[in-house]
């Protein structure tokens, strides 16, 4: 079994760096981490955004829960400590497409604060705008898109958030969306506002 270590390991600093790649973009690069219960909105509201920055000709990209467990973390369940790797891992991977000069968007559940503090610790201050997606677990139970709400209350699907397992609410988000009360256009709006705001585009 391999040991996971970084002795023996030199980091090796990239010729090109990340203000080049910003520089050729035309603006900075940042991870908006998109957090919330499952049917929140944040996946919606992740590609809404992206479409209007790719729109203004910006370097974007959306990792999306759903789609990242099909590859990466293909293999990863709902247990709390899958689902720390699976924000770890994310976080890391947001942090190279940082490095890449790239407007990254993430749509993870992210229920656990230390997890999400540990994917804010991996890039610089200014770089992680943190989203919460608020929606009422009745709202998003009424909504059930995936029909998810529905097995987890008749026990067919384990560890599901806000009902078998918990969601912990950001203490200090950048942005707080509530989808139950905003339009996806005034939700896009709220989000472009602060990344102006912050001379981020
Ligand atoms: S986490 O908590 O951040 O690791 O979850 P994430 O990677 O975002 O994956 C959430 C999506 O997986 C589906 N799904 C579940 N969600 C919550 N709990 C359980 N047990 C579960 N099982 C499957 C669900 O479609 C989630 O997608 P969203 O977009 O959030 O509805």
């Amino acid at each position: 079994m391999t040991r996971e270590t970084t002795a023996n390991i030199v980091w090796h600093p990239t010729t090109v760096t990340k203000e080049d790649r910003q520089r050729r973009a035309g603006h900075k690069s940042c991870v908006i981490w998109f957090t919330g219960l499952s049917g929140a909105g944040k996946s919606t509201l992740a590609n809404a955004v992206e479409y209007e920055l790719h729109e203004r000709g910006l370097s974007s990209y959306v990792l999306d829960g759903d789609n990242i467990r099909h590859g990466l973390n293909r293999g990863l369940g709902f247990g709390a400590e899958d689902r720390r790797e699976n924000i770890r891992r994310i976080g890391e991977v947001a942090k190279l497409f940082v490095d890449a000069g790239v407007i990254t968007l993430t749509a993870f559940i992210s229920p656990f604060q230390e997890d999400r503090a540990l994917a804010r610790s991996l890039v610089a201050d200014g770089e992680f705008v943190e989203v919460y997606v608020k929606c009422s677990l009745e709202e998003c139970e009424r909504r059930d898109v995936k029909g998810l709400y529905q097995k987890a209350r008749a026990g067919e699907i384990s560890h599901f958030t806000g009902i078998s397992s918990p969601y912990e609410e950001p203490d200090a988000p950048e942005l707080v969306i509530d989808t139950g009360k905003l339009t996806v256009e005034e939700s896009v709006h709220a989000v472009l506002a602060y990344l102006q705001q912050k001379g981020i585009v």
